[in-house]
């Protein structure tokens, strides 16, 4: 399941989408739906579409500063072939990854409430439940961490958010970074070699086939 163009099931956001399709009739402005591989191994859980990054372009991250060090790193551990353009039309291919968020829609000031976060994760559930070969999670951030132990019913007191931790839950390892924002990036908060600590930990739990 995924949401409908107009899902209206969070108000708040339904009504910010109305307002961003009036203003800028040529962006996607809809519930982003998740870009990649359906038989993917790996699947990255992303917070929200960014208002003029993958809410304008209709693709997760891409348009967005974030998506700069994500497809770039993705590039370098092999989850993804060809070039980033920043346009959904640059013929960028996800190799046994696929990109979602915890929330379809695009938030007012990047910040979705607790209950948008909570409405959505019916599709975050669906997303993961559809991946046949899913044995690797990375959640951008705690809000992800957070939505994607809900997605698998585990506990967060067992589960304590933290860049560079792993989780075995089940059959799935959910592996934490910060969050790929500009701020983190531009701070100090995540380096490239913090984030590419992360994708080499993934990447030597799911060989190469
Ligand atoms: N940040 C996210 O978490 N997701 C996107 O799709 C874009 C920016």
């Amino acid at each position: 399941m995924t949401p409908s163009p107009d899902c209206p099931l969070c108000p708040r956001l339904a009504s910010f989408r109305d307002t961003q399709r009036a203003d800028h009739a040529d962006w996607f402005n809809a519930p982003v739906p998740s870009f990649g591989d359906r038989e993917a191994r790996l699947l990255i859980v992303g917070l929200a579409p960014g208002l003029r990054g993958a809410n304008r372009t209709g693709r997760p991250f891409t348009g967005d500063y974030a998506g700069d060090l994500l497809y770039t790193t993705l590039l370098r551990f092999g989850f993804a072939r060809g070039v980033y353009r920043a346009d959904p039309q640059d013929g960028l291919a996800l190799v046994d990854c696929l990109i979602t968020n915890a929330v379809r829609c695009v938030p007012p000031e990047n910040k979705p409430l607790p209950a948008e976060i909570k409405t959505c994760n019916t599709f975050l559930r669906d997303q993961i439940g559809t991946l046949p070969r899913l044995a690797a999670i990375v959640a951008l951030g705690r809000i992800a961490h957070d939505a994607t132990l809900t997605s698998l019913g585990a506990k967060k007191s067992h589960h304590a958010f933290g860049h560079g931790a792993q989780h075995k839950i089940g059959a799935v390892t959910l592996f934490d970074s910060y969050h790929c924002s500009r701020y983190n990036t531009n701070t100090g908060v995540l380096t490239t070699e913090m984030f590419e600590s992360v994708f080499a930990q993934v990447r030597a739990s799911l060989p190469s086939p």
